[in-house]
C-alpha cells in the first residue's frame, strides 16, 4: 500500500473526528446542554456521548491492534494516532472536570463505591492516556532519538489492555454515578 497516498485522508479523517468532537463538546458546553437527558436512558448527554465515544475508540484501536498484526504500518499509525487524540480529547474536556463531583473530604469517603470506583478509574485512566501519548508521539517521530523506548512493542500491548480496562472501569463508574 501506498502510504503517501493515505496520509492526507487520514489527517483529513483525524482532523474531523477529534476537532469534531471538541468543537461538539465545546458547543454543548456553551449553550449549558451537557444535563440535558441522554439517549441511553439515565444519564445526561455529556456522559453518554462520552461514553458512547469511548466505547467507539477502543473498538477503533483494536482493529489498530489487527492493523498491525496484517502488516498495515502506516494505517496502524495513523490509526491508533486519531485514537488515542480522541481520548485525549475526551479526558480533558468532559472527564477532568466531572472529577470535582467526587472529591473525598475524608479518607473514609474512598470506600463509597461511586468515589472509589472512579478514583481507581482515573488513576488507571491517567497511566494509560500518558503511556498512550508517548506511544504516539514516538510513532510519529516526535520523542527525541534518546528517550525512545525500546520496548515499545511491549508497551503497545499493556496500553491497549490498559485502554480496555480503564474503558471497562468507565462502564462500572458510569453504572455508580447514574443506574445503580
Ligand atoms: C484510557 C483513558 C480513559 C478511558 C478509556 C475512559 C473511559 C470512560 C468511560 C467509558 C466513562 C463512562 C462515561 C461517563 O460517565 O461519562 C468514563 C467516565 C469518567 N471518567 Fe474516564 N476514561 C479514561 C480516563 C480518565 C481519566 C484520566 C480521568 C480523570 C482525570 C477520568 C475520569 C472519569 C470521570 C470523572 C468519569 C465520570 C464522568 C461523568 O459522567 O461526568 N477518566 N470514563
Amino acid at each position: 500500500m501506498d502510504a503517501q497516498r493515505w496520509k492526507l485522508p487520514a489527517i483529513i479523517a483525524a482532523v474531523i473526528l477529534v476537532g469534531g468532537t471538541l468543537a461538539g463538546i465545546l458547543w454543548i458546553g456553551a449553550n449549558k446542554l451537557e444535563g440535558t437527558p441522554g439517549f441511553f436512558g439515565p444519564a445526561p448527554l455529556i456522559a453518554d456521548i462520552n461514553l458512547a465515544l469511548e466505547i467507539l475508540l477502543v473498538a477503533g484501536l483494536t482493529f489498530g491492534f489487527f492493523l498491525a498484526r496484517s502488516g498495515n504500518i502506516d494505517a496502524h499509525q495513523y490509526n491508533q494516532t486519531t485514537w488515542v487524540l480522541l481520548n485525549v480529547v475526551l479526558v480533558a474536556f468532559i472527564m477532568a472536570a466531572s472529577m470535582q463531583d467526587v472529591r473525598p473530604a475524608k479518607m473514609a469517603d474512598f470506600a463509597e463505591a461511586r468515589i472509589g470506583i472512579t478514583w481507581l478509574h482515573a488513576l488507571a485512566g491517567s497511566f494509560t492516556v500518558v503511556s498512550g501519548l508517548w506511544i504516539v508521539l514516538q510513532m510519529n517521530g516526535i520523542v527525541p532519538k534518546r528517550w525512545r523506548i525500546k520496548w515499545w512493542k511491549n508497551l503497545m500491548r499493556a496500553t491497549l489492555a490498559g485502554y480496555w480496562i480503564v474503558a471497562l472501569g468507565g462502564i462500572a463508574t458510569y453504572y455508580f454515578w447514574y443506574v445503580g
